[in-house]
């Protein structure tokens, strides 16, 4: 599918961003770089088949998000350290698919969690303050598809509970996502 037709499938092409969004933008265009990046990095563990099969659904969807971001954020409102969050995502997706299917599982639900919560924060402000229902809808539908992951990453994830270890890395990659949110809010 090429470019528009993506933006006009999440009928993203006449969204202005608000100014009381900007930030908000620059961190979920950043999110969205770094959530590429991630099943880029996952791509590389090539002789696990499970892993490939996940990395190539959700790739396509991060793929189609970080299209409509970057089309309807200015760009000279990107992050500056976008060069930083695609070496994060990578390393992020490499080194937890090199653990393993679970481990990997695991981490993206941990991420997608995280990112639910990030959008919908956004989608509450917007609901509340009644600005922009074309911008609270493209977030609506991007949380939508986040979550289908978060859930995809649970069910193969399988049924033992999380140990020690991986509930410390959950918890982990909660608080790395909501501070590179914080640093991309600003640069
Ligand atoms: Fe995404
Ligand atoms: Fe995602």
């Amino acid at each position: 599918m090429s470019a528009s037709n993506i933006i006009n499938k999440y009928d993203a092409s006449n969204i202005n961003v608000p100014n009381s969004m900007l930030n908000w933008m620059r961190s979920n265009h950043a999110g969205e770089t770094g959530a590429v990046w991630i099943y880029l990095g996952a791509r590389c563990i090539f002789w696990n088949k499970k892993i490939q099969d996940m990395t190539k659904k959700h790739y396509e969807t991060e793929k189609c998000h970080l299209i409509v971001m970057s089309h309807i954020l200015p760009k000279n409102y990107y992050s500056k350290l976008l060069i930083l969050w695609r070496i994060l995502g990578f390393s992020l997706g490499f080194f937890s698919a090199l653990l393993g299917y679970r481990f990997f599982c695991l981490t993206i639900q941990s991420v997608e969690t995280f990112v639910e919560k990030h959008y919908e924060e956004q989608i509450d402000f917007l609901y509340e303050n009644s600005i922009s229902f074309e911008l609270l809808r493209l977030l609506k539908k991007c949380c939508d598809e986040e979550v289908e992951h978060q859930i995809d990453a649970k069910l193969h994830k399988g049924n033992d509970k999380n140990n020690i270890f991986e509930k410390f890395w959950s918890n982990l990659i909660g608080s790395v996502s909501s501070l590179a949110v914080n640093i991309s809010k600003q640069y």
